[in-house]
């Protein structure tokens, strides 16, 4: 079988490659599953030092794997080498929060991560480079990122909110007694943390309106804001709690998704509404340059934030709530001094 064999592979580089969702991410990068089935790939794949043995191994397996789609896998713990020629960014490498912590504690210890890797991006990346945030709090880690990489379009920054996204479609699937195939427009609002806002304003169920399904079951407002948000908001915790420790499978699956939706012109699931944090333009009154959930069209490298959705009132204060979260994210880390000057 021939893969575009005059097309030049895809450079994706991954960070914290080493880790638990660099493992449950790779081999299903290598099949295909993110770039589709037509699409050529090389792996360059970046940790620190301490985790090169462990990569070294894992690149092994990746040969052992003999994949059609895998031109090359190259292991680096330099940034500036790992980032040259990147097309597609995907950044992991960052350390999970433990029991009892919010995602915000973890900013001075992963910040400085992201300001190096930003200024790599900058000097290496291809033209056309996209760029997934997944280590935590990671929309502020994207923001940190952007902020070292000005030649890089601000546009081309994003962070993973399509866990949340999944989660909220799960957690209404259950509630209703449907399967998420047939739920469309949910949206993830603001950050990936606890204040979040996970939205079913505007979503339906096999075409009908979400709100009024949930009606007729007696799930109301009550049922939204004690159970469904913080259940949803609060997820990354609950697993946290049950599985002893943050969620793997199905954060590799949601950035997997993430990338495939926004880059890939016939995305695995077709055109649909996700949602995406990327820097906002003003959109919904959130200011310039924040990188905010909201909920995006997109595909073959671009994303669109959908414009002119009403939220309620309550819909309405609760975003509020968590882009108010996201000013002073930026602030703690200007403070720290870990943004750059774009
Ligand atoms: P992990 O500890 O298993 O792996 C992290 C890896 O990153 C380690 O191998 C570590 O050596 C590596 N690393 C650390 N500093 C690095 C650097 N400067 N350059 C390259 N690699 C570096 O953790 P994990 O479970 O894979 O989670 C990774 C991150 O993803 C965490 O911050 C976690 O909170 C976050 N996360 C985000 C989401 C989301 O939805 N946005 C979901 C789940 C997890
Ligand atoms: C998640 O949402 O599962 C991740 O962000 C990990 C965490 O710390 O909750």
């Amino acid at each position: 079988v021939h893969h575009n064999a005059q097309k030049p592979a895809v450079v994706v580089t991954l960070t914290g490659a080493a880790g638990q969702i660099g493992y449950a991410t790779l081999f299903r990068i290598a099949s295909g599953a993110m770039l589709g089935a037509n699409t050529r790939i090389r792996l360059n794949l970046l940790e620190i030092p301490q985790a090169l043995g462990a990569l070294e191994g894992t690149a092994m397996e990746l040969t052992d794997c003999s994949f059609d789609l895998l031109d090359g896998v190259n292991i680096f713990s330099d940034p500036r080498r790992a980032f040259e020629g990147c097309d597609v960014a995907l950044l992991v490498g960052a350390k999970p929060r433990s029991k009892g912590m919010e995602r915000a504690d973890l900013l001075e210890a992963n910040g400085a991560i992201f300001s190096e890797q930003g200024r790599a991006l900058n000097e290496g990346a291809s033209s056309d480079v996209r760029v997934t945030v997944v280590g935590n709090p990671a929309n502020t880690n994207a923001l940190i990122t952007a902020s070292h990489a000005p030649d890089i379009p601000l546009e081309r920054f994003t962070a993973l909110t399509r866990l949340d996204h999944n989660r909220a479609v799960a957690q209404l699937a259950k509630a209703t007694g449907v399967h998420p195939r047939d739920i469309e427009g949910v949206a993830i609002w603001g950050n990936h943390s606890a204040s979040q806002f996970p939205s079913l304003e505007h979503a339906t169920i096999a075409g009908r309106a979400a709100l009024e399904v949930l009606a007729e079951k007696n799930l109301g407002e009550q049922w939204l804001s004690k159970e469904f948000i913080p259940r949803v908001a609060n997820r990354g915790a609950e697993i946290i709690q049950v599985r002893g420790g943050s969620s793997v499978g199905s954060a590799a699956n949601a950035a997997l998704e993430h990338v495939n939706l926004w880059n890939t012109s016939n995305s695995v699931k077709g055109p649909q509404i996700t949602s995406m944090a990327v820097p906002s333009t003003g959109e919904y009154g959130v200011e310039e340059g924040l990188i905010c959930s909201f909920p995006v069209t997109c595909g073959g490298g671009e994303y669109r934030v959908q414009e002119g959705l009403k939220l309620s009132e309550a819909g309405r204060r609760r975003f509020e709530k968590s882009v108010e979260e996201l000013r002073q994210e930026k602030a703690a880390v200007e403070s720290l001094g870990l943004l750059g000057n774009r």
